[in-house]
């Protein structure tokens, strides 16, 4: 028999189809002029089935979604007291790129830029340099993909030639000794790592690697181990859709994150990996359309965690 989920995911999509609110992230001029009617949903079941409807298979940059798979290969490597060292697991309340560090100097969560700038630089062994570091950021963001991920070099140089403020937060963190290195080449990485492409399906199976606690489900490779899974899903649920993270944690109820190239993930642990793509976004830099796809899946399906 015929699944019935595309039918219904194809309802849902034409639901909010004529929500043209919002606007694509100007800071970023590659983005701007991305195609603001893209439309996309992918969910991922954890036996490794993809239900995928609209612009699944149109590549886009991951952007901050990358933020909480780089914070899982930065607590493998360097372990949660290494990390921890470094940035905080504290709502900020502030929008995603505050300059900003809390009481103990710290960066306030992974989530935001200055959290994520750090997080970025503890991927891969002390020691490491940017070259081999990077490769483990494809690497590990691969793995989670369960395909190889590569870079779009137009986006990444456009948001290099407008990065003045993630290169004014990496400045203050290398001046408060929370980078030890050339904070230039970090957020030289770091835009890389936004700079990586996905698709919704992509992101789908991202998340739902970690809603099956680390494993993907359809390479069957443990990723990461569950006490990260649980670490960053934990970061996702208080800090991933930043200054709007109050209003989705009781509307929607899914530990979430967002990218300012229209990107949205979902994974709720031992069901499903859910991802929206739609360029438009609201003030806190999140997807208009895909905030409206996610409340509606989490009302009719009963997915919000309460
Ligand atoms: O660092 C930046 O500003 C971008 N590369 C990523 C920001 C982002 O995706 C914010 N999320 N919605």
């Amino acid at each position: 028999m015929r699944s019935p989920i595309p039918d219904y995911l194809a309802e849902v999509l034409r639901a909010v189809e004529s929500d043209d609110s919002g606007a694509t992230a100007d800071y970023i001029p590659e983005l701007a002029a991305a195609d603001p009617d893209r439309l996309a949903v992918a969910i991922a079941t954890l036996d490794g089935e993809v239900y995928a409807v609209g612009d699944a298979s149109v590549e886009f940059t991951i952007q901050s979604i990358s933020k909480p798979f780089a914070y899982a290969l930065a607590l493998t490597d360097r372990g949660f007291d290494g990390v921890l060292d470094k940035v905080g697991v504290e709502p900020s309340g502030d929008p995603f790129n505050e300059v900003s560090l809390d009481d103990t100097g710290r960066p306030f969560n992974p989530m935001i830029n200055a959290g994520a700038i750090t997080a970025h630089s503890l991927v891969g062994a002390p020691g490491v340099g940017p070259d081999l570091r990077f490769e483990r950021v494809v690497a590990g963001l691969s793995a989670f993909a369960g395909r190889p991920l590569s870079v779009d070099e137009a986006v990444f140089a456009s948001e290099m030639t407008t990065a003045h403020r993630n290169l004014s937060i990496a400045h203050m963190l290398r001046a408060y000794g929370v980078l030890t290195e050339d904070p230039v080449a970090v957020v030289e990485g770091y835009t890389r790592q936004c700079s990586l492409l996905v698709t919704a399906t992509d992101l789908a199976l991202m998340a739902a690697t970690l809603a099956n606690h680390g494993v993907h489900p359809r390479t069957g490779a443990r990723v990461v181990s569950e006490a990260v899974v649980r670490q960053v899903l934990s970061v996702m649920t208080t800090c991933g859709m930043y200054d709007a993270a109050g209003d989705w944690v009781t509307q929607v109820g899914i530990p979430a994150k967002s990218g300012v190239a229209g990107g949205l993930i979902g994974a709720l642990p031992g069901q499903v990996g859910i991802a929206t793509f739609s360029p438009r976004l609201d003030k806190h830099g999140n997807s208009v359309r895909g905030v409206r796809l996610f409340e509606r899946f989490s009302d009719d399906m009963g997915m919000h965690m309460m």
